[in-house]
């Protein structure tokens, strides 16, 4: 008898391995049309010029609603239906669907501020996912002579979650941008700090991502920050936000943090730890909290993906939203509102669900609320309602 069940265990393990294989082969199938769609329009993407120059319309238009398609056709993969993926795939969808509408409705640069954001959707899901070396073939079509900097090559290869490779990157940009810094204060040295743009530190919030949140390893990134922060061309307000950076990179250095959630009784302990702070307050985007928040979503994304039905995913679905909240937009397309929209539709009944409810109207109302009172337009009002009606 034993024999049989355990005959029986396996059979059951080996479909549903297969079932999984097959997800997987099926998300794999969508992003290649994705990612087919994504590369037809790099070229244009980076230059207004190319985009509203009408002898490339009808191609980016081609390239667009593949893209559009590619997402609108994978309705039923289950990979996209997770509740860490689902979120991103939803707003996805929506997102291409009005690009596209903008596209065609002549509004060339909206659009193209619109596809540009889209790399920051890819990014939200994919950052759930471990490294790929880009090893795949299509992945290699592209070299760094397809883009305009080190930047945007960089920032191509983070989306790919070539991770290794970006990062050479990142700090190849970073120290450009110091090395014109120099250039400029010897010609003008009242303007020392002329030169900083933003490329800097969104390459060391690139670079603090993938060491916290994608894989932690926070002895790794330590060092890297540390001898950024000490460069003069850096500005007093960078230089803040990494000192944050720093002291909270070596606490978790030396906690007992593993890098993982393993079980229900970890995650609360995690919870009570780093986030129940998090808790009430709207959010002030100093950036010295970035690690907390970095290191706390890649656990809790984690924790989603190895457990996506436990009876925690409300309570995690919650955090994820307050810690996309918090954590400055620049990292993430914030999906704060869609996990608790998703908490609200699919736990209402769970005592989160109330909690999550709750959470959202505040939010809305915030969003809403002028010198002239709270103002919330009928549609909003509307999704309240429906909403409202999962709770009982
Ligand atoms: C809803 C979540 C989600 C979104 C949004 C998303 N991806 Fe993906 N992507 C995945 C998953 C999951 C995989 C891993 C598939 C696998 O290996 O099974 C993946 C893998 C890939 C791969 C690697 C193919 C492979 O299997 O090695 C490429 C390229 C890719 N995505 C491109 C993109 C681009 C470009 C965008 C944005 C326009 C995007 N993706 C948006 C979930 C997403």
């Amino acid at each position: 008898m034993k024999k049989v069940l355990t005959g029986f265990l396996m059979v059951g393990m080996i479909l549903s391995m297969g079932a999984g294989k097959k997800n997987q082969q099926t998300a794999k199938k969508t992003m290649n049309s994705v990612f087919r769609g994504f590369l037809g329009l790099v070229p244009f993407m980076n230059s207004q010029m190319k985009f509203k120059d009408l002898a490339n319309k009808e191609e980016i238009h081609t390239h667009l609603t593949t893209l559009k398609n590619a997402f609108e056709n994978a309705k039923h993969i289950k990979t996209f239906e997770m509740p860490g993926f689902n979120p991103s795939f939803e707003q996805a969808k929506t997102h291409l669907k009005e690009t596209l509408e903008a596209f065609e409705g002549g509004q060339p640069d909206f659009a193209r501020v619109r596809l540009r954001a889209t790399g920051q959707l890819c990014i939200s899901c994919h950052t759930q996912l471990k490294g790929n070396r880009g090893s795949f073939g299509p992945l290699n079509t592209l070299s760094r002579s397809d883009f305009s900097s080190d930047y945007e090559f960089a920032e191509f290869l983070f989306l790919i979650r070539n991770y290794r490779k970006a990062e050479r990157y990142f700090e190849k940009e970073i120290n450009e941008a110091f090395e014109k810094s120099r250039k400029l204060s010897k010609v003008n040295k009242v303007n020392s700090f002329a030169y900083r743009g933003n490329k800097i530190e969104r390459s060391l919030e690139k670079t603090l991502t993938i060491h916290t949140k994608v894989k932690y390893a926070p002895e790794k990134v330590l060092p890297i920050i540390q001898k950024y922060s000490r460069n003069k061309y850096i500005d007093s307000e960078l230089k803040g936000k990494m000192e944050g950076w720093i002291a909270s990179l070596k606490k978790w250095k030396k906690s007992d943090y593993e890098g993982r959630i393993k079980n229900a009784n970890e995650l609360r302990s995690f919870i009570d730890k780093n986030l129940s702070k998090y808790a009430d307050s709207f959010s002030s985007f100093d950036g010295r909290n970035d690690v907390d928040l970095l290191v706390a979503s890649g656990a809790l994304y984690q924790y989603l993906y190895k457990k996506p039905r436990s009876k925690d995913t409300p309570e995690v679905l919650f955090w994820l939203s307050k810690v996309d909240e918090h954590l400055n937009n620049s990292f993430l397309f914030s999906l704060s509102e869609l996990y608790l929209k998703r908490c609200i539709t699919d736990y209402g009944k769970t005592k989160w669900g109330p909690k999550c409810y709750r959470t959202y109207r505040d939010k809305i109302s915030h969003g809403y609320t002028g010198s002239a009172g709270v103002f919330i337009p009928k549609d909003e009002v509307d999704e309240l309602k429906r909403l409202k009606s999962f709770l009982n």
